[in-house]
């Protein structure tokens, strides 16, 4: 193994590589960047994530704006439940076919406003509708990183421009002192595009944007790469939590089982890989570098997605290589609502450092709703659906 980084190291390629990999750290060190991310004094670290908010729809009449204000009020009864010590927008923040290009990006503070004014750390992955005619995921992922330099941790790392880079992982520590991380969160880019009327600022879906998973061309290598980096720097590769906002193909086949949390959008046919209703297969490059991060150890902590509003459970089995998969619910007023999503809610993971410390990592994880009550909670691990792996 360290045969084959050295290997890496000194050819061409890794260059860029083992740049994005310093860089990603030095970030850290950046006067004026976001600060080193640390579990507090008690070895926890709490995370909540937002999916499908929708920002932007009915922009021309009463309805639009309002439904934003109940988003960002939405939002601000979870963050005052929850406290969380870093929030992730899981994609589809704004209904980019419904939004004009010249002012689009606006949408974003009234989006980051609740969690920005708490001072709470955050970042984002895109979705299908952040990708349009007006709007798309490059532009988001500059105006964050412009507007929010202390607590946005959103990065462009690797993936084809404009509709697919928000590809980067972001490390968490014990404590400020230390050299190696305790957690990593990475965080994918699932593209696609939603084209809307003719009239409208959608238009039709430009060929070169016409992907539905993560780009099998760059990503998987790249995961592969930084952590094979990782393992060389720190003798090992710390737990993973996975964000990416379209779900990967297993969900589908993972969707039957009885599992904790809302089943309103199954089966559903719009997971990675399908193109025009047909499955390609083109999301399994992604997905099998996922599989081998985690190796079989259990360090893969869960890989969650938004996108089926309706849906909001966690289920593993061996079809998932035991890797659990996990739904957000809905977090916003824009968007469609299926009969058990009307109260909105977010997916909040207690990491624990005693928790990842076990010879296989474990997470709790629950959905938290913004009539201030909280449901669903599991602990993510070996014990979890033991029956199906
Ligand atoms: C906003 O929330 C209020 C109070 O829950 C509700 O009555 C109203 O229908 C919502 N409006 C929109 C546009 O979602
Ligand atoms: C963008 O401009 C439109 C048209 O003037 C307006 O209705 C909308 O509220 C604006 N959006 C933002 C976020 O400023
Ligand atoms: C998908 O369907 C559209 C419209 O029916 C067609 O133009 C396009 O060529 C199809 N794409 C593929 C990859 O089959
Ligand atoms: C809040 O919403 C959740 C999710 O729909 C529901 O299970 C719970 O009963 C509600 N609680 C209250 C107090 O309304």
């Amino acid at each position: 193994m360290i045969l084959t980084i050295l290997l890496l190291a000194s050819s061409a390629v890794a260059v860029p590589l083992a740049h994005s990999f310093t860089s990603t750290l030095n970030t850290r060190l950046q006067v004026g960047g976001p600060r080193k991310l640390t579990f507090n004094a008690q070895g926890n670290f709490k995370v909540a994530s937002f999916s499908d908010m929708h920002f932007g729809e009915g922009e021309e009449v009463t309805w639009g704006p309002q439904q934003d204000v109940n988003t960002t009020i939405a939002h601000t009864h979870i963050l005052n439940n929850e406290r969380p010590d870093y929030v992730v927008f899981n994609g589809d923040l704004i209904t980019g076919e419904n939004v004009f290009a010249f002012n689009a990006t606006k949408y974003l503070d009234q989006l980051f406003g609740p969690t920005a004014s708490r001072n709470i750390p955050f970042s984002s992955t895109h979705g299908n509708h952040d990708n349009s005619l007006a709007i798309n995921h490059l532009e988001e992922i500059e105006y964050e990183q412009k507007h929010y330099p202390t607590l946005s941790y959103t990065r462009a790392d690797v993936g084809p421009k404009p509709w697919g880079c928000g590809n980067y992982w972001v490390p968490v520590y014990a404590k400020q002192s230390d050299f190696v991380p305790a957690l990593i969160m990475w965080f994918f880019d699932s593209r696609s595009f939603t084209a809307g009327a003719p009239q409208q600022a959608g238009g039709p879906i430009p060929p070169e944007a016409n992907f539905y998973w993560v780009d099998e061309n760059t990503v998987p290598q790249w995961i592969k790469q930084q952590s094979a980096l990782m393992g060389f720097m720190w003798k090992k590769v710390p737990p993973a939590l996975v964000f990416v906002h379209i779900p990967v193909q297993k969900a589908d086949i993972l969707a039957p089982l009885p599992s904790a949390g809302d089943h309103d959008d199954e089966p559903d046919p719009a997971t990675q890989g399908f193109l025009n209703d047909t499955y390609t297969g083109l999301d399994l490059p992604f997905w099998n570098a996922l599989v081998a991060l985690d190796a079989g150890r259990g360090t893969v902590l869960a890989v969650t997605s938004g996108h089926d509003h309706g849906e909001s459970w966690c289920a593993r089995a061996t079809a998932s290589s035991g890797i659990p998969i996990c739904f957000n619910g809905h977090s916003g007023y824009g968007g469609y609502v299926t009969e058990h999503s009307m109260v909105r809610n977010a997916r909040v993971f207690g990491l624990n450092l005693a928790d990842l410390g076990r010879r296989v990592p474990v997470v709790r994880t629950w959905n938290s709703y913004e009539n201030f009550t909280t449901n669903d909670e599991v602990v993510l691990g070996p014990e979890y659906m033991k029956e199906y792996n």
